[in-house]
């Protein structure tokens, strides 16, 4: 008896092999490669060593596009000026260490490529606002973290050991999850104008990583970061300008975030 699925089957690859030997093949063509150009990038000094008052100074780096601002800034570093100094650690956009202004909007460089900047005109890399400038592109980020601390980021509950697991619905765990990606890099507060005009205003990152706990089920301290956050330094300081959102590179929606604290303290539950 003929096997007409193993026959057809035959047929299929004798089609194909003869189809292939007389096909015209088009050589493969090299891809492009890339080639590495010239920018400028200019950076806002300040030693407080050297002199009183920071200037600009520009460099010349050869890069890729696929470069990122993080890359020519440690060419810069590597191979004309060792003391330039600037924070970073993770160079893949986890560990919030070096959020800078970069053509005067605040990003992190190790996320920022080169081909999405005006390559044909200096690159502006200065230090984030609003916290007290210690060397080129290092703040001193002890009054930020002062206030992230204030507002209590950590699981707080009623006392008693549990004997099994704090479960929670999805739906419960969807109420913060925006707010847990926070990398506390500080680009939103010293993007905001209250922050810099008074540094006194908690900002939004610390309002970020207070609602991550305030609509947590199981958290029970959420009247208490809610009374802080009710203060004269807190969330009414807010003017909804959305500087905060449109600088978080973790596209956190953090004026959102701030809306729903100010509900919960005008209706007085969460
Ligand atoms: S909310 Fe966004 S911008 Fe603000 S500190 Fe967290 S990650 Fe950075
Ligand atoms: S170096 Fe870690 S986020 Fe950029």
């Amino acid at each position: 008896m003929t096997n007409t699925t193993e026959t057809s089957f035959e047929a299929n690859i004798d089609a194909l092999a003869a189809a292939n030997a007389t096909a015209d093949v088009e050589p493969a063509t090299p891809e492009a490669i890339p080639q590495a150009f010239p920018i400028t990038v200019r950076v806002r000094r300040f030693d407080p060593d050297v002199a009183e008052e920071p200037y600009w100074q520009d460099f010349q780096v050869d890069v890729f596009s696929t470069d990122r601002v993080l890359d020519a800034l440690h060419t810069i570093k590597w191979d004309q000026d060792g003391t330039l100094s600037f924070r970073r650690s993770c160079a893949h956009g986890v560990c919030g260490s070096d959020a800078m202004r970069i053509n005067g909007l605040n990003r992190l460089a190790c996320k920022t490529l080169i081909k999405d900047l005006n390559s044909k005109e200096p690159i502006t890399v200065e230090a984030i606002k609003g916290l007290p400038l210690e060397k080129d592109l290092i703040v001193n980020m002890d009054p930020f973290f002062a206030a992230y601390r204030e507002i209590m980021p950590f699981l707080i509950t009623n006392g008693h050991e549990p004997t099994k697991e704090r479960l929670q619905t999805q739906e419960e765990r969807a109420r913060f999850d925006d707010s847990t990606k926070c990398i506390l890099c500080a680009a939103c507060t010293t993007s905001c104008p209250v922050f810099w005009n008074d540094g006194q205003y908690f900002g939004p990152a610390a309002i970020v990583g207070a609602h991550r706990f305030i609509f947590d089920s199981r958290d029970t301290g959420a009247s208490t970061r809610l009374e802080i956050l009710n203060s004269k330094e807190g969330v009414w300081r807010c003017r909804t300008t959305f500087n905060c959102t449109e600088a978080c590179p973790r596209g956190i929606q953090i004026t959102h975030a701030i809306a729903e604290v100010k509900q919960a303290l005008i209706r007085g539950k969460i």
